[in-house]
């Protein structure tokens, strides 16, 4: 993986990147002035910054975040520059330039890139970027395609900045984890699997504490959901959970996240367009789990448990089926229809045994639960719901803040009475409109006395990129675990 480093003077590397941004408004033209140079912290020298301004207006760069331009210099030191484009500067259109840069300087081993004087948000826009944009996912190690080795980040006092880019790497190696789990096929990635997985990046750190469950154990204290969904799979189900326990903490977080291995929808079979990219679906477990060894990472003094249900919904003999009445935690029961409705099934055990037995401030859930937040909002946005307008307000800062997606969706009372079912306490896929908002009302029913200390976010959408844009890669996004560290990091 890239190598990021602050240093205080030139490195010597034979590639410079200078950042460039818009240029005033050309009152006589509308079609604006060409980019100008971003003053920074330590100065490129004076030769090189007289050529690099002079060659802007033929380089038609605007100064949008994300434009990259080469310039080679024979014979000079350094021997190539690079001219990047970073927008208004700020966080977000850093790490938008940071991941243009890393792609477009693939070919490149070092690079020096000068930061202006306030450089805070710049690098970490920038680390983020760098590390997020250069993601690729492979499962053999021959035949990867070069990538940038080394970046050196040109600021006035690194010392100063040492924790903000421990923060950025913590925040995009996390992301990174959790796109390599969202990846990795499904043959690979059984509940077992998912759970070693866990066990290896928690081994050795003190304050994380793991305990994982396996059938007899769910069995024994009766979450009938996650077992009712695992129930058709070879592999049997399991239900991580993951403790981040710092001295002192005075908010304890309970993370809930979907860990359905595999979606085929069970009984009720998905078709096949449905079903192809149905490995992501525990994209929520990876998110939670990922934030939860990132909050270890960085000492936040908060309490976070994080719980994953991990099972695979799958058609066989033991597999259980519509019109089933499953008991979950806790004792209520649910009529499931519609065995592709399962997500919910296994959030309702793990949310019941949090409010139950961790009895936390706050609950927050991520789930791949509804094709209908697409619907709804498109494939970039999370559906967030709370009853909460303080703790809805507070994650969509952090989420935007950290440069993902989310929007605010009601819980509207007016579906509730589709929940209601004549054999059970609650009909768990009522099949009528609203199919994101409905499946939070259900969980809503799980969350007892923590139910206005409780937001869900149903991230199907933005899990997964259909193409490289930006910070994101095509595949697995990691969505989630920048938001969840950016607002952990903001409770006491
Ligand atoms: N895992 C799917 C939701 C999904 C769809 C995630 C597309 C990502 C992309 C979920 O388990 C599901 O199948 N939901 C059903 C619910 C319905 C049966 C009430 C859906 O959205 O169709
Ligand atoms: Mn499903
Ligand atoms: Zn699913």
């Amino acid at each position: 993986m890239l190598v990021i480093r602050l240093v205080s003077g030139p490195a010597g590397s034979d590639a410079l990147v200078l950042p460039v941004r818009p240029g005033k408004p050309d009152s006589a033209d509308s079609s604006g002035s060409p980019a100008e140079l971003v003053p920074t912290a330590v100065a490129p020298g004076d030769d090189v910054r007289a050529e690099s301004a002079a060659l802007l207006p033929a380089t038609r760069l605007t100064g949008a975040a994300g434009e990259v331009r080469e310039h080679l210099r024979p014979g000079g030191a350094p021997a190539r520059l690079w001219l990047l484009g970073v927008g208004s500067g700020d966080e977000c259109d850093w790490r938008t330039a940071g991941a243009a840069l890393a792609r477009a300087a693939k070919d490149e081993t070092q690079i020096t890139i000068a930061l202006p004087g306030e450089a805070t948000e710049a690098l970490r826009g920038l680390a983020e970027g760098l590390l997020l944009g250069s993601y690729r996912f492979r499962l053999t190690e021959s035949g990867g395609r070069p990538a940038l080795a080394e970046a050196l980040v040109l600021v006035d006092d690194p010392e100063a900045l040492a924790g903000t880019l421990d923060a950025a790497r913590t925040t995009a190696e996390m992301t990174r984890l959790a796109r390599d789990l969202t990846n990795t096929p499904s043959s690979t990635k059984n509940p077992e699997w998912f759970a070693e997985q866990v066990a290896g990046a928690a081994s050795g750190r003190t304050g994380l504490h793991l305990r994982v469950r396996g059938p007899q154990e769910l069995a024994a204290e009766g979450f009938g959901g996650i077992l009712a969904v695992g129930g058709g799979s070879a592999s049997g189900p399991r239900l991580v959970e993951l403790d981040w326990r710092p001295d002192g903490a005075r908010t304890h977080v309970v993370l809930v996240g979907k860990g359905i291995t595999f979606d085929t929808g069970g009984i009720s079979i998905k078709p096949v367009p449905a079903m192809k990219l149905m490995r992501k679906d525990m994209a929520g477990a990876a998110a939670v789990i990922a934030a939860t060894l990132g909050a270890a990472e960085l000492g936040l003094p908060v309490r976070v448990t994080t719980l994953a249900p991990l099972a695979e919904n799958m058609v066989s003999g033991s597999a259980f089926r519509p019109g089933d009445v499953i008991r979950h935690y806790g004792g209520l029961t649910s009529e499931s229809t519609n065995s592709d409705a399962e997500g919910r099934l296994v959030l309702a055990d793990a949310m019941a045994y949090a409010v139950r037995e961790l009895k936390p401030d706050l609950l927050i859930d991520l789930a791949t639960l509804t094709g209908a937040n697409a619907v709804a909002l498109g494939k970039r946005h999370a559906a967030l719901y709370s009853e909460n307008d303080a703790l809805a307000g507070d994650l969509l800062d952090a989420i935007t803040a950290a440069g993902e997606r989310a929007w605010r969706m009601p819980l509207a009372d007016d579906y509730v009475e589709h929940l209601a079912s004549d054999v059970a306490d609650l009909h768990s896929s009522p099949a009528q409109g609203a199919g994101s908002v409905v499946a939070a009302l259900y969980l809503r029913e799980f969350t007892g006395d923590l139910r206005d200390r409780w937001a869900h976010l149903d991230m199907s959408a933005p899990s997964w990129s259909d193409d490289t844009h930006g910070e994101l890669v095509k595949g697995a996004t990691g969505w989630g675990v920048r938001g969840l560290l950016r607002w952990l990091a903001t409770l006491g």
